[in-house]
């Protein structure tokens, strides 16, 4: 019996077919590279040791995706597969939701078809919204979100449990992410990000790296330690982790079940930046700009119900986050280079 992963070529997915792979799970990989590189699979194959079979699908392509269905033995899935960007949502929403709400549906039909039941979400902690409070507990109530690419995730949510009341054969577990950064210890597998990143860390280790030339800081006068955005950065290695846990966890529950991804700890920009610069040696230069619209002052989890549930919580602190993306950064300049 196989784990189905989509978007397993991706910066998540590919650490957690690491960990996977590592723990004895037979995995079949499905991307269609959209983000990414098959180079992640091929370091992926390094790092373990072991082989598994990758086929380059879009989630859309029902037939093509059935195929995979016919062809393995798949009894759960983690679905990793989406598009990511927050701006880049904003100007395009009719492909934001058609590929991640209907690439969605197509695969839990297929799921459903091929009586595998069993599917963990990657969500993310935007579902809450402007945070009511610090830390984000999964009481928390949903919010509003500002752009489509959160709106796809709340609706995914949404749909899913849908789904879980309706057919009590199905186990759902939806990880709502906070901040993922990092790369695995080896240097081989990290984030790709393709041209200019809009997230933090990817552009502070550009700018460290000489690649890029200055940090823009979103806004200093937030109500924080230091007037800058405060977020809960996550080891993507321990973030994979929990995704070990997570498909154990369903095959031991049915219905649908919501655990954050955090880990508890909230950082400022600027204590990132440090941060990174002791880690690495490097200097990250950066100018103070105005706030970038959309941003709350502070989003950091609650990450108890995770221990409690999965019995996992994130083992590294920011300084071994910092350590691990700079040697990806270092050791792949130019990211995967085909
Ligand atoms: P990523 O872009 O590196 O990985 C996503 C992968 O999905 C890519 O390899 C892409 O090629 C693939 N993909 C996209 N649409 C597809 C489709 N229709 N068919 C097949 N493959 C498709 O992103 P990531 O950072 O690894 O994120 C993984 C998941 O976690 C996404 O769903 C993302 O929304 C969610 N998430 C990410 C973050 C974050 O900050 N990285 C935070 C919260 C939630
Ligand atoms: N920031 C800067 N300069 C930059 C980039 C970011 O100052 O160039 C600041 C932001 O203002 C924020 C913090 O760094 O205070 C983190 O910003 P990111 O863009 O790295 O992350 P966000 O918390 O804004 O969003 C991320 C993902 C979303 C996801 C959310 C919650 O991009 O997809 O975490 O999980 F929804």
């Amino acid at each position: 019996m196989s784990i189905l992963i989509t978007g397993g070529a991706g910066f998540i997915g590919s650490h957690a077919v690491v960990e996977l792979l590592d723990a004895g799970k037979e995995v079949v990989v499905v991307d269609n590279l959209m983000n990414s590189s098959k180079i992640s699979l091929d370091r992926v194959r390094q790092i373990t040791g072991k082989d598994f079979k990758f086929y380059k699908v879009d989630l859309l392509d029902r037939e093509a995706l059935e195929n995979v269905f016919k062809e393995n033995s798949i009894d759960s899935c983690i679905h990793f597969a989406g598009l990511k960007a927050v701006g880049e949502s904003v100007n395009m929403p009719l492909e934001y939701y058609h590929n991640n709400v209907t690439g969605t549906l197509v695969l839990c039909d297929l799921l459903r078809k091929y009586g595998a039941k069993k599917l963990v979400f990657s969500s993310s902690a935007t579902v809450y919204g402007v945070p009511e409070y610090v830390p984000i507990d999964e009481a928390h109530p949903l919010g509003v979100t500002t752009n489509p690419y959160g709106e796809t995730k709340k609706m995914i949510e949404r749909i899913l449990t849908d789904i879980s009341k309706a057919d009590k054969e199905w186990s759902i577990v939806l990880l709502r992410y906070f901040n993922p950064i990092g790369a695995h210890k080896s240097g081989l597998i990290g984030e790709n990000p393709k041209g200019i990143p809009n997230n933090l860390l990817p552009y502070v280790a550009k700018v460290a790296a000489g690649k890029l030339e200055c940090l823009s800081v979103y806004g200093n006068d937030y109500d924080t330690v230091d007037g800058t955005g405060v977020r809960d950065y996550i080891h993507v290695v321990d973030l994979a982790k929990a995704h070990l846990k997570a498909v154990e966890y369903a095959d031991k529950m049915t219905g649908v079940d919501f655990i954050n991804l955090g880990t508890g700890n909230g950082y400022s920009v600027l204590q990132i930046v440090d941060a990174y610069e002791k880690a690495s040696g490097l200097k990250v230069k950066y100018k103070v700009v105005d706030r970038r619209q959309g941003d709350v002052a502070s989003c950091y989890a609650d990450p108890k119900k995770a221990l409690d549930v999965l019995d996992w919580k994130a083992e590294n602190g920011i300084e071994q986050m910092c350590e691990d993306l700079n040697r990806w950064q270092t050791m792949n300049p130019d990211g995967f280079v085909e």
